[in-house]
């Protein structure tokens, strides 16, 4: 099935099976010869040859070039030696990038695609639960630097968005629940039924159920881009809200060194935080708050810091948020399951003290 998000018009598959039918969904929308496939160390093994046979028997000539897994690799350095790889397999302007793996994959990728030859297509196939339902949607891609996550990038849409759900099956439990820290995320910004739904099932154990997934991510694409729709890149405070959650949990992060936390459960923490703010000076009731940490807690999401966990790096890294820029503090609260704003009326000291009762 198909859906089509406002922006750009670009498809986006999601069903069981699609890997296998790559080559034929490019050959639809992407009159082209040649491609590369960017996939990381643990992905390529497991469904590199799967696309390659099928880009290959629609008529392509893909290249594979494969890259460590894990966050280091989304640098600088390895765009370059992307790009030198790319030119080396005589890849030109017609040809186009074939993004195959988690959020990782999906953001260098897309600044690979973004910057060679000034631009060429993009396709994503994530193939982590966070990828499908956030990453992979958008057009935001970039890489990392020392100083911080996410500072160097382009707006790149993607041509096409290929979500075959049966990659799941071999995501490592930690990685798949993370990816509901964004889905209970996007539930309390933007759709109280969803949040409903997602407490009602017992996800955990229905993991295997392919059809009440389907059905989930397709609701979670339809709440990102529709976001994302209204405010392209970013100016607008309308894409903003897709940051609820974000301001803490990104100092989380920050101060577990990428390391302690995944990003969905630094989220977690995050979207806690941000709970306790929107009790505090958006009226949000404590029973409603009190649900949304209780469902994440039911993905084994933390919703506490460990004891021993030093409060003052989270507090220090809070400075180096995006948001800080000004020295104006915006914050993304919810009066109510399914609704957001950005308030002006967090104060740093409120942040604070969140951050403290973690
Ligand atoms: N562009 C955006 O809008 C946006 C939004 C959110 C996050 N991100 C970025 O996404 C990244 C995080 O994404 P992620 O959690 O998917 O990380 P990831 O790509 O590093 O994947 C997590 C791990 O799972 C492995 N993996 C991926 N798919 C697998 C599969 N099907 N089976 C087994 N193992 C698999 C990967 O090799 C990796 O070890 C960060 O870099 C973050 O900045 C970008
Ligand atoms: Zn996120």
């Amino acid at each position: 099935m198909e859906i089509r998000s406002d922006i750009d018009r670009y498809p986006v598959l999601v069903d069981t099976g699609v890997l296998n039918r790559v080559g034929e969904h490019a050959h639809k929308h992407l009159p082209r010869d040649t491609c590369v496939i960017i996939a990381d160390s643990n992905v390529a093994p497991l469904f590199a040859d799967r696309v390659k046979k099928s880009l290959v028997s629609a008529g392509f000539r893909p290249t594979l070039i494969t890259i460590p897994a894990g966050e280091k690799s989304k640098t600088l350095e390895q765009v370059g030696a992307i790009c030198d790889q790319m030119i080396a397999a005589g890849l030109d302007r017609q040809s186009f990038v074939v993004g195959l793996g988690g959020g990782m994959i999906g953001d260098i990728s897309g600044f690979v695609a973004a910057i060679y030859h000034r631009g060429i297509p993009h396709i994503q196939i994530p193939t982590t639960l966070l990828a499908m339902v956030d990453s992979s949607i958008g057009g935001k891609t970039g890489v990392d630097t020392l100083d911080g996550k996410n500072l160097i990038g382009a707006f790149h849409q993607p041509s096409l968005v290929i979500d075959d759900l049966d990659v799941l099956k071999t995501l490592p439990r930690r990685q798949f629940n993370q990816g509901f820290a964004e889905i209970i995320k996007h539930a309390v910004i933007a759709d109280a039924k969803m949040f409903e739904k997602v407490a009602r099932a017992s996800w955990p154990a229905a993991a295997g159920e392919t059809h009440a997934l389907l059905s989930l991510i397709k609701r979670n694409i339809q709440i990102k881009s529709g976001i994302v729709a209204k405010d392209k890149r970013d100016r607008t405070g309308q894409r903003a809200l897709l940051n609820f959650g974000h301001t803490v949990g990104h100092a989380v992060e920050r101060a577990g060194n990428y390391r302690k936390f995944l990003h969905g459960e630094a989220v977690s923490l995050g979207i806690v935080a941000a709970c306790a703010i929107s009790v505090k000076r958006a009226g949000l009731p404590t029973d409603q708050g009190a649900t949304i940490v209780d469902l994440l807690e039911r993905f084994g999401l933390p919703t506490r810091l460990p004891p021993k966990f030093p409060r003052k790096k989270i507090l220090d890294a809070l400075k180096f948020d995006k948001k800080f820029e000004t020295g104006k503090v915006r914050f993304i609260v919810t009066p109510r399951i399914g609704v957001a704003y950005v308030a002006d009326n967090v104060t740093l000291a409120d942040i604070r003290d969140a951050v403290k009762s973690l």
